[in-house]
């Protein structure tokens, strides 16, 4: 029985998402639950960085939501074991326009994904940097949004869209819907701009946002390339402990109503 769908969504670029969205779902089976990673994003990038070769990406997230096979048919088995994921393709970039004569289209993901989805603990779906289509149906059949936050200048530039954009999901399509928190990302320390970003982001969304902060840290972003997580990359760097804090503090936190 799933215990949470959780979406990782901000449409601001690069802040995190796909690091959060691949980490979390490591920590999470490594903490003994059963994961689904959804690579809801066309760049692919959460395939990628889960090590599913392009060759290997042949039925995709595209080919569950056109109907050209059930979600058990898409979906591979992961090098990290308890984890499932959902393989991305360029193509899941003209859903939004293929599918838009759907009935509903806001409901897809919820018609094809419900009864499949009991069979894990948590599924974790990986966004697109845009509040379409993908992201949108992402919130609609999802019960939490976990929004990472990259601690810059910009950070709380967008997030009033976004919260927007939440809260409208939240009214007119999910009343189920919650906002887990957000998540602070690429932290440094020795940045006095880092450490105000984290003050004003805290005074603005209290405790919203998670306790346990995500610090830049190299050995997260070399992982990728080795098609890891951090965790498997190198599991004692400051990057792999943060990610299993932030489990651990998901695993513990009741969740936050809006
Ligand atoms: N904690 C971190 N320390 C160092 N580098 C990081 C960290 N988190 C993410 N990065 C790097 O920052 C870049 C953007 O991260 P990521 O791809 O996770 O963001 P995203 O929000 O998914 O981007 P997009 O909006 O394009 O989907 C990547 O190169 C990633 O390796
Ligand atoms: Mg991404």
């Amino acid at each position: 029985m799933t215990k949470e769908i959780i979406a990782l969504v901000n449409q601001k670029g690069g802040v995190g998402k796909t690091t959060t969205a691949c980490n979390l779902a490591t920590s999470l089976a490594a903490l003994g639950n059963e994961v689904l990673l959804i690579d809801n994003d066309p760049q692919g990038n959460a395939s990628t960085g889960m090590g599913v070769s392009f060759a290997d990406r042949s039925v995709s997230m595209y080919d569950v939501i056109s109907g050209k096979c059930s979600p058990a048919d898409a979906v591979k088995s992961s090098l990290i074991p308890n984890v499932d994921i959902i393989a991305s393709s360029v193509n899941l970039a003209a859903a939004e326009v293929e599918l838009a004569r759907h009935s509903r289209p806001q409901f897809l993901y919820k018609e094809i994904f419900g009864k499949f989805f009991k069979e894990y603990d948590y599924i974790i779906i990986d966004c697109p940097p845009s509040l379409g289509f993908l992201s949108i149906n992402a919130l609609t059949c999802a019960d939490s949004v976990l929004i990472p936050i990259q601690c810059e200048f910009y950070a709380l530039e967008g997030l009033k869209h976004l919260l927007e954009t939440f809260k409208r999901v939240k009214e007119n399509l999910n009343p189920a819907l919650e906002l887990k928190g957000v998540v602070l990302t690429m932290m440094d320390r020795r940045n006095n701009l880092s450490t105000l970003v984290e003050e004003d982001v805290r005074n603005c969304l209290g405790n919203k946002v998670f306790r346990t902060v995500i610090p830049r840290n190299v050995r997260v972003s070399e992982a990728p390339s080795h098609g890891l997580p951090v965790i498997l990359y190198d599991e004692s760097c400051a990057g792999s402990l943060a990610y299993i804090s932030l489990a651990k503090e998901i695993l513990d936190k009741d969740c936050i109503y809006v």
